[in-house]
């Protein structure tokens, strides 16, 4: 298992292993314009040099935003998820020096809700009726992480 940076040549297996995988899922025009700034960077997870997970998050300054998280359905509940969360915050805390991690998570999506609580984030806002999925509309719950005494 490795985690590494996405490549160009990785963004269409993204595309489709993200469709089958994750409700909130983007489109090839939402990863290329991450791939495309700066200050976003996309990790994925390879088990025997297939993608098994990925997490896309944006570095302002000393503050992160999660973007993007899903693991591949065939992987799930196996602590990819928690691997590459954790990984992720380690690497915001040492490389990049960030003091704060948001990210927003559907109302009702348990499994990524206690994926974060695991990981340290706090529920400490809410927008209401975010995401519009199939005609619904769902909360969108605002997590943070702060890395004092991390
Ligand atoms: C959320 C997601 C990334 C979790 O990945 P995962 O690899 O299955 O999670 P892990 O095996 O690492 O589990 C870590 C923790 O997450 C929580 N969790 C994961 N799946 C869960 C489920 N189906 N029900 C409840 N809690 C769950 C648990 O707290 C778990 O800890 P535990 O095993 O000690 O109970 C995965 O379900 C996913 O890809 N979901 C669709 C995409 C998505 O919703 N992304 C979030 C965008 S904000």
């Amino acid at each position: 298992m490795q985690i590494r940076c996405a490549n160009s040549a990785d963004l269409n297996t993204l595309v489709i292993l993200d469709k089958i995988s994750n409700i909130t899922n983007w489109s090839l025009n939402d990863y290329q314009n991450s791939f495309n700034n700066k200050q976003h960077f996309i990790y994925i997870l390879e088990e025997h040099g297939k993608i098994s997970a990925c997490i896309v998050f944006s570095v302002v300054c000393d503050e992160a935003e999660i973007l993007q998280l899903w693991v591949e359905n065939n992987s799930k509940r196996k602590g990819l998820g928690i691997y590459i969360l954790n990984y992720t915050l380690i690497e915001l805390r040492k490389k990049h020096m960030i003091l704060r991690v948001f990210l927003e998570v559907r109302d009702g999506n348990e499994s990524a809700i206690n994926l974060y609580k695991k990981a340290g984030f706090l529920e400490v806002g809410r927008r209401h009726k975010y995401y519009n999925i199939d005609a619904w509309q769902f909360d969108a719950l605002i997590m943070q992480k702060e890395f004092l005494g991390f």
